[in-house]
């Protein structure tokens, strides 16, 4: 049986003061919450709500990561300064990292591979645009997105990673990928997993993110190979994002 998961993805939204109200809301509803829940705050925020959630059972996760080591990179925080803060976990190649930010597969490889070096459990984002699943393309974009990275780390690897599949036209928009469309991609990734290793394909945990909210969450985690959620917009009220973790 996989746990479920529901990470919350902050985005560039937050404050001192809303971390604060966020974080203790959160906290103050977990103790009736059976799934792992991890909340991604930007970094200048890590380290409060780090402090916030120390004792807890509240993970803390960054939300990208430089897949260089310390040196000579103006604006980039690597692993070993999110890992110094107590932070467990790093969103990796998300769209909005990919697509505005230019985020080649390559490049997501390496920070996968760099977080893990560090002992930091990456949440790997992967997902295709409208254009691709309506060019009937989302099995092959969602593959190559997976395979640059077993090439790079290899499949054992997924013993410590967990993936998120966002379809990026569900990213933000309301429009919520129906509970077929995402079961049959996560049962696509999953398979695509077993050719190189059945135990690994079952065990790593496979998260939905697009549109999440509370009311269509338990139906979405409710599908076989879907075990949680990687949560924008929702995510920023303690309310909501407690009854998407109940949902599991
Ligand atoms: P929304 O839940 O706001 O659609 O965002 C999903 C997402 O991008 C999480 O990483």
């Amino acid at each position: 049986m996989r746990q479920t998961i529901v990470a919350g993805n902050w985005k560039m939204n937050a404050s001192k003061e809303m971390v604060n109200t966020l974080i203790m809301g959160v906290l103050s509803g977990m103790d009736t919450v059976k799934a792992r829940v991890i909340v991604c705050p930007p970094f200048p925020y890590l380290s409060q709500a780090e402090a916030l959630a120390t004792h807890s059972q509240l993970q803390i996760g960054a939300q990208n990561l430089s897949p260089n080591a310390a040196g000579a990179f103006t604006g980039e925080v690597n692993a070993e300064m999110i890992k110094d803060f107590g932070v467990t976990y790093v969103i990796v190649g998300h769209s909005e990292r990919r697509t505005l930010y230019g985020e080649s597969d390559e490049i997501v490889a390496e920070k996968v591979r760099a977080a893990l070096e560090n002992d930091l459990t990456p949440l790997l984002c992967v997902g295709e645009l409208l254009a691709q699943r309506e060019a009937g393309n989302t099995e092959a974009v969602v593959a190559q997105q997976i395979n640059a990275v077993i090439k790079r780390v290899g499949v054992e690897a997924f013993k410590n990673i967990i993936i998120a599949y966002e379809p990026v036209w569900a990213i933000g928009t309301g429009v919520v990928a129906t509970p077929k469309q995402a079961q049959d991609t996560h049962a696509f990734i999953r398979n695509l997993l077993t050719e190189h290793d059945t135990n690994i394909a079952q065990g790593v945990p496979i998260l939905y993110g697009g549109s999440m909210n509370p009311d269509n969450a338990q139906e979405l985690i409710g599908c076989e190979d879907i075990d949680g959620g990687l949560v924008g917009g929702a995510s920023l009220k303690a309310h909501d994002f407690l009854r998407i973790c109940r949902a599991g």
